[in-house]
Parts: C-alpha cells; structure tokens; sequence
C-alpha cells in the first residue's frame, strides 16, 4: 500500500514543483537561527550585512531585534567605520620608539599589526589578477604576496597528479592544469612571488594559473564541479594545538575578509602528499564546517572546478598572525583574538564555569633543548606558587 502512495506523491512534486515553495519550508528563524554567533557579536554582524537587517526589522520572529539598535557598530575594517565605533582599541603602557612617536600611535601600530587593522590591511591590498570578461566568466583577485586570493568558477586538472612524501610540491600543478576564463594579468601575478613558500603563500599553486579559451564549468569541462562555497586551506601540524590554531586563527580572519561566517561551506585541505593528516583537534572544525574537512587527494585523476572558492590566509606568514609574529612591544588587548575566542567557544558550545577551587594545579611543560626554552621559568613558577600548586616536568 506505501508503494502507490508514494507514487503519487512523486508525481504531484513532479507536476508542480511549487507546492515546495508555497510551503516554506525554510521559516525566516530557520534562516536567522543559521547566523548562529555569539551575542556580542551579532550588531557588528548585523551592520555587514544589511539585507538580513532589513528582514529581522521586518519580522516579529527575528531573534536578533534587541541588537538592531547598535546600527554604526563594527569591527573596524569597514570603510564607513568610525574609530570610536570599532569592536575594540588596543591598550599601549608605554610607547616604542622604533615604531611609534606617541600613545595613540604605537595603539593604532599594535591594531594594525595584530587586531581588526590587519583584515583592513589585507582587503586594501586586494588586485584582481584574472578579470572576468562577461556573466559567468571566472575571477582571481589576490591580496600581496598571493598570501589571500578569490576566485570563481575555478577549473584544477588532477589527472595527471604525481604524489610523494613530501606536502607542499612546489611544482605539483603544471601550466594548463590551474586557470579560469578570464584576462589574465600574467605580468601581476609573476610578480607576486617573492614569498613563495609552502605556509607563506599561494604562488606555487597558483603561479601556473592560465587563462583557458573554455568556460570550465558551461563547457562541460569538469568531472566533480563544487557549488558550495570553499576555503581551500594548507595546514600547519594538526597535532599541536599551538600550530594547529594558527590554521584556525587564519580561517577566522578570512572569514572576516570575506564577510561570511555560514558553516554551509567546505574546507579543502592542499596537501600534495599521499599521507592522510594527523588532527588532534579536529572538533574545532565544527565551528566552521558542517562537513568533513576534504583531502585534496579526494579528487585525484578528476578535473575539479569551485564555483566559489577562497584560498585561505595562511598560519606562518611573514608578518602574518601567528606565533612568531613580529609585535610592538607594551601593547595588549587585541580584539580580533578575543573576537576569535568567543566565536570558537560559542560556536562549539563550551561554556565556562567559575572556579571552585581555592587551589588550582598548574603543570608547566618545559624543555632542555638550547632552542624554545622558557626563559623566564623561575618568575613563572613564582607568581602560580600562592595560587595553586605547581608540577614542572622538564622533557
Ligand atoms: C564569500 O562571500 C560571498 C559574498 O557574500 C559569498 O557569496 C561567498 O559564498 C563567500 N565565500 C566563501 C568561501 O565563504
Ligand atoms: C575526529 O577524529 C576522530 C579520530 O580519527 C574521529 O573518530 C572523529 O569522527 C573526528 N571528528 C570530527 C568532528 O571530524
Ligand atoms: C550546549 O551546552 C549546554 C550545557 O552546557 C547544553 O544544555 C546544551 O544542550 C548544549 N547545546 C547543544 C546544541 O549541544
């Protein structure tokens, strides 16, 4: 009995397919539940994206009315912001010489280098390299250095692939085998390479990128085509947290490059070897991911095109935000960390509980090797002694 049941309802959706629309499916709080962003960051959200603004002022519904009140708030580096109205301000105790002349200078070096000001210094670098001649045509547009790029309806050819041990070949993809339709500004793009290397930028993948006489995607040119939203990532060492959150630093901070924070998206991993890669702390990618993160070994011997794909800012840039970043010195407070922070716990749902213990236990992990030493240890261990007990292990 279920068989002709079925039957007609297949035929009914068949006949007239709008009955899906009329019903929406997709109620406007659905939509708005999606944004899913710790509260003190939705009137910043909602400033960037007017549209979803107008349609929560329009509906009862929205869960978001309370924060439609804080219009001019944003992160800082939007064009319109004005500074008194940025997320957050750097605090400087003294200033540097070497950097600043006074306070308000060395906070405002200190904001470029590592807060919000970096995102406004990354988008105002941004060239298109490959322009698009008409609707449909592909797009590649690179921030310096091709440390970021955008690109659409982007054509790779893995057929002829050549893996090995080691995770970044500089040479992996051959001329003809990366590209798009469009005009190419091959001049532009060879002069972006004075960085090339494997966690610094994207000129070894994309220094082969040509401009085809096909379009990849209408022509029929592509085995796999990839219609939602990419961030194609090469990643640090996923087995240390202190490397591997620099990946998710950089993610974070293209995100805000690209004003979209939806986890409707997928995250390729470059990686040229045949080896999987080892995560410690793969949870985390659900604060950005509602997929399975995608070896780019997954589309070997295919021609894969992205309609929407973002190269991703990359974890060990040179002035680039990672742990070895160059910084003025006497300065804290940076908003665009703390913004990371909040969105990762949200995100992953971890709430944090007040402590309890009087005492807390604190074990330091210290190494005897001439590099990465703590140096100052003795002041370290003396300032936890009253609050907690302390365990150094030296390994
Ligand atoms: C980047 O932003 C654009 C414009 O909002 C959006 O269409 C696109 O899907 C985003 N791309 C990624 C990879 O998130
Ligand atoms: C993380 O990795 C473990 C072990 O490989 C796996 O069982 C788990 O499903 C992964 N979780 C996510 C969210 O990918
Ligand atoms: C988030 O965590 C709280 C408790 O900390 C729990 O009650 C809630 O169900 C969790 N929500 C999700 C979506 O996992």
């Amino acid at each position: 009995m279920v068989y002709p049941v079925l039957g007609l309802l297949l035929h009914l959706a068949a006949q007239s397919p709008t009955i899906f629309a009329e019903q929406n499916i997709c109620s406007p709080s659905d939509d708005f539940q999606k944004i899913n962003l710790p509260p003190e960051h939705l009137p910043y959200y909602l400033h960037n994206h007017q549209d979803v603004a107008r349609s929560c002022r329009q509906d009862q519904r929205c869960p978001y009315r309370e924060y439609l009140t804080q219009p001019d708030s944003c992160w800082g580096y939007e064009k319109s912001c004005r500074k008194e109205r940025r997320f957050s301000y750097p605090h400087c105790d003294k200033v540097d010489p070497g950097w600043a002349r006074n306070l308000e200078g060395a906070q405002e070096v200190f904001w470029r280098q590592a807060d919000f000001g970096y995102v406004m210094e990354r988008l105002a670098e941004e060239q298109v390299l490959c322009h698009p001649r008409e609707q449909g045509d592909s797009l590649l547009a690179c921030s310096s250095h091709l440390q970021h790029c955008r690109a659409t309806n982007l054509y790779l050819d893995l057929r002829n692939t050549k893996r090995s041990q080691d995770r970044f070949k500089e040479d992996f993809i051959q001329e003809g085998e990366i590209g798009g339709h469009c005009d190419l500004d091959s001049k532009l793009l060879l002069s972006q390479g004075d960085r090339k290397s494997p966690l610094q930028s994207w000129f070894a993948e994309l220094q082969a990128y040509s401009s085809l006489r096909f379009r990849p995607i209408e022509d029929g040119q592509c085995d796999v085509i990839v219609e939602k939203p990419t961030y194609i990532m090469k990643l640090d060492a996923g087995v240390n947290m202190y490397h591997h959150f620099c990946d998710f630093v950089n993610l974070y901070i293209t995100q805000h490059m690209n004003n979209s924070f939806s986890t409707d998206v997928h995250i390729v991993m470059w990686d040229t070897s045949f080896y999987g890669y080892g995560d410690l702390f793969n949870e985390t990618w659900k604060a950005f991911t509602d997929y399975e993160v995608t070896h780019l070994k997954a589309y070997d011997s295919k021609r894969v095109c992205f309609k929407d794909a973002v190269f991703a800012l990359l974890p060990r840039m040179r002035y680039g935000l990672f742990y070895n970043t160059p910084l003025i010195s006497n300065c804290r407070g940076t908003g665009l960390f703390r913004a990371f922070s909040q969105h990762v716990l949200f995100r992953l749902n971890i709430s944090q509980e007040t402590l309890k213990e009087e005492k807390i236990r604190v074990t330091i992990l210290t190494r005897s090797t001439e590099f990465r030493k703590i140096l100052n240890l003795d002041k370290v261990s003396f300032s936890f002694l009253f609050l907690s007990s302390l365990i150094i292990c030296d390994y």
